[in-house]
């Protein structure tokens, strides 16, 4: 029995653009054991979103197409119809997005509509699903719960308005949450307060959560393993405590060292965070145009899978290079 709630293999998405099909992510594999904070870094662009968004099929599948596969279970994401799939989505999998501005309504309460919310996936009735909006709003720690309930948003700050969103998404008990860039528009002292609800919900419900971040310290915060991931690859993948004492790959060991950096911005060694562009061709190492360590190989062949240990593995051709 394999404890992984999710499990992502072989991952494609190509989408139809203006300029034909476009692969943007490619060959990713993942794995979301339960009751697990598990990571995805890596710079803008770099495919973090167009991943998690397959895992609840929300691209447009007119102009999407999907192989590999996402096993949640025993469902396979990806071959399920529709319908099967709208009851999972919420119920089952949540997603909670960048800007809460834009996931609430102006024009209607907080609390109508996280009991709305409620309602879309339970048969309570409306009282009781308003007082179950309460309580959760006092769990997030959005408090007074009655009162903060009968707001509108435009009555809350942005990192109240965004434990409100989480309260929304595991108001039907989901087994997964899926936080992208959850923190990414809070000041410091919110998105500190965002993590240690993220960890609470884990601890106290069991939740097993994809956390999505372009800042390698919000994972060294939070996260029990790590997906590493640059221009639609993954580059690295393993457990945090042993990537962030021994990355295997250049782009890993630039993401630390760019959080060391903001740590102690005297530091003048450390560079800034490469750029990735997504869709570079080559025959090679999709990083190779970038690392400091590259060789002829990296620009000419493909760089194979290499596990380090049993479950850390990097994309690159000396992963024995560095942490040795
Ligand atoms: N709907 C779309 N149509 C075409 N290209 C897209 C679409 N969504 C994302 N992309 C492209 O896919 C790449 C990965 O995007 P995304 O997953 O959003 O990055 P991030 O890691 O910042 O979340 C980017 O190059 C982006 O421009
Ligand atoms: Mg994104």
């Amino acid at each position: 029995m394999s404890d992984e709630i999710l499990k992502i293999r072989g991952l494609n998405v190509e989408m139809l653009t203006e300029n034909g099909m476009v692969q943007l992510v490619r060959g990713v594999r993942i794995d979301l054991k339960e009751g697990e904070i598990h990571g995805i870094v890596g710079e803008s662009g770099c495919g973090k979103t167009v991943t998690a968004k397959s895992v609840m099929r929300l691209h447009d599948e007119r102009y999407t197409r999907y192989s590999g596969s996402i096993r949640f279970g025993d469902t396979d994401i990806l071959t399920i119809k529709e319908g099967d799939m709208r009851k999972l989505r919420g119920s089952q999998i949540a997603y909670v997005f960048q800007n809460p501005m834009t996931s609430f309504d102006s024009l209607f309460t907080i609390g109508e509509q996280i009991a709305e919310g409620i309602r879309a996936h339970s048969k309570l009735p409306k009282k009781e699903a308003y007082a179950k909006a309460v309580e959760l709003l006092e769990s997030v720690g959005v408090t007074p719960g009655e009162k903060r309930a009968a707001q509108y948003p435009h009555e809350f700050s942005g990192g109240m308005l965004q434990r409100a969103m989480i309260a929304m998404s595991v108001s039907c008990d989901p087994k997964v949450l899926i936080a992208d860039e959850a923190t990414t528009a809070l000041d410091v002292t919110m998105q500190a307060r965002v993590l240690e609800l993220l960890k609470k919900l884990r601890d106290e419900k069991g939740l097993s959560i994809l956390c999505i971040t372009h800042n390698f310290g919000v994972v060294a915060e939070i996260c029990d393993t790590v997906t590493v991931m640059y221009a639609g690859h993954v580059a690295e993948s393993g457990t945090v405590s042993e990537i962030f004492h021994s990355p295997r790959h250049p782009y890993t060991e630039e993401l630390i060292k760019n959080i060391k950096y903001e740590l102690n911005s005297g530091d003048e060694d450390a560079d800034p965070a490469p750029q990735p562009k997504s869709g570079e061709k080559h025959g090679g190492c999709a990083y190779a145009y970038k690392c400091k360590y590259a060789q002829d190989i990296c620009f000419r062949e493909k760089p194979p899978l290499r596990y380090v240990s049993d479950d850390h593995f990097a994309e690159c051709h000396f992963t024995e290079r560095r942490g040795a």
